[in-house]
């Protein structure tokens, strides 16, 4: 197992967490296209032994569905979820236990916005990071944090896979995504869709760069980003 953290006692049972088990209808919907992504990236090579597990850390998990849909298919990866939100602890906890597979650890309460120092993670410790639907739903300086975290705790040439709908030069389509960034908007003025080029800069200010974009469902992208 990597030693990058040590989270050999985080293996345990749904102790100490509460809430039920939530289900995201879109969720539901988007984890199945979401995997057929993963699978093309992620390298879990079945015969490695058990001292080289690769570490995949979820910001933002929601539900916890998306691990719990994930985690079985790549048996040699151990997936750690996060939430700022201690109310969703619960629930991840619960996809976490009932894991078939047993490689989710339990959640932590990540706040993206600050430096992964303060969760335990060392610098280039990550084999990936993933984010689903976090970057146009939390103020801007979530991205920053995400971007910043990704250049300093990515090991080299380990990948952070984005998920959500973006604009592009300057351009949101079709229209249903152009009422989506104005519903956003108008819950929360920091929020919104985010520039895919905005984000290729301040990627590349934190030696990370844009290596593939996949089409997605319902008019998002699955982004591929790759550390130097
Ligand atoms: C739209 S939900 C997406 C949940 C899940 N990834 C999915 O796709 O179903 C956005 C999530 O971002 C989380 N979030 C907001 N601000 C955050 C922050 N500063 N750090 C980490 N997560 C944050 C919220 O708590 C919420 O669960």
């Amino acid at each position: 197992m990597s030693k990058s953290r040590d989270f050999s006692s985080n293996f345990h049972e749904n102790d100490g967490y509460t809430g039920e088990k939530l289900v995201y209808p879109a969720a539901t919907r988007n984890q199945d296209p979401i995997l057929q992504v993963l699978k093309r990236f992620i390298v879990s090579d079945f015969d490695q032994n058990e001292d080289e597990n690769q570490l995949f850390l979820e910001i933002a998990s929601g539900s916890g569905q998306h691990l719990a849909h994930f985690a079985p298919n790549f048996p040699n990866v151990i997936f750690q979820p996060s939430e700022v939100d201690s109310n969703l602890l619960g629930s991840i906890s619960y996809y976490a236990s009932a894991c078939p597979t047993k490689n989710i650890l339990q959640p932590l309460l990540i706040d993206i916005r600050k430096s992964f120092s303060n969760y335990g993670f060392k610098e280039e410790s990550l084999d990936y990071m993933y984010s689903a639907n976090l970057i146009h739903i939390s103020p801007y300086e979530c991205t920053v944090g995400l971007f910043q975290n990704a250049g300093d705790y990515l090991k080299s040439e380990a990948l952070m896979i984005t998920y959500g709908p973006y604009s592009k030069d300057g351009i949101i389509t079709p229209q249903s995504n152009v009422d989506f960034d104005t519903s956003l908007r108008a819950r929360n003025p920091s929020w919104g869709l985010r520039d895919i080029n905005d984000l290729i800069k301040l990627a590349e200010n934190n030696n990370v760069s844009l290596i593939d974009t996949v089409e997605m469902p319902a008019n998002n992208l699955t982004l591929i980003w790759k550390k130097d």
